[in-house]
């Protein structure tokens, strides 16, 4: 890749945008008012404005592998704090893949360094779900359903963040689990019954 074909399609992508409206650059320099907060991998394959057709200033983002969300990564509490304490977004979507090499990765015995602490979160999905999972003889069928709990596993992270509790509370917030199919190119609603898990874990999860 030749790192200067970067800066002459920025100065093309410019172009267009001033062609099209001359204040475009002004308008954001105002400021940001997103409606989502979007979670998803860090795959270069999975991108997350282009495929939900949404431009500058539409979603807040935050990426890492896998999709997850873990309470001890203050980068991923940082961003759920911000977007929905102080941006008050009132949507919060995490969108995993098919064939995504993290989860991938959990499933396989190997010592993979630093990923070994960031990876057992999905093993603990896993063990989670092991009954479900352990059911399902298609090693692929296996590795897609593990992708979709793994969504479920980190809406209900999610969840347990004291920020959302509070937004559940006053306002109306949903969270979204979706999966990007990377084979189709659509985005899949998992239509996660939030309300249903919400009632069984905040026995234990309630903070406010
Ligand atoms: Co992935």
């Amino acid at each position: 890749m030749d790192i200067k074909k970067i800066f002459e399609n920025n100065r093309k992508w410019v172009d267009d945008k001033l062609g099209a409206n001359p204040d475009y650059f002004k308008k954001l320099s105002e400021g940001q008012n997103p409606d989502i907060l979007y979670i998803g991998c860090s795959d270069s394959r999975v991108t997350a404005e282009e495929l939900m057709g949404l431009s500058p200033g539409e979603v807040f983002v935050h990426r890492n592998i896998a999709n997850m969300v873990s309470n001890l990564d203050l980068s991923v509490m940082s961003v759920i704090n911000y977007a929905v304490g102080n941006l008050k977004v009132d949507h919060i979507v995490v969108c995993g893949h098919y064939y995504c090499g993290g989860v991938k990765a959990a499933m396989q015995s190997e010592d993979l360094g630093i990923l070994n602490p960031w990876l057992r979160n999905i093993r603990d999905v896993y063990r989670l779900h092991k009954t479900e999972l352990n059911d399902i003889t298609d090693e692929e069928q296996k590795y897609k359903r593990l992708v979709e709990l793994n969504v479920q596993e980190q809406c209900v992270n999610v969840i347990k963040t004291a920020v959302v509790q509070k937004a559940y509370r006053d306002r109306n917030i949903t969270v979204h689990g979706w999966v990007f199919d990377i084979h189709s190119g659509k985005l899949i609603d998992l239509n996660i019954d939030l309300d249903k898990i919400l009632k069984d874990i905040m026995e234990i999860y309630h903070l406010d």
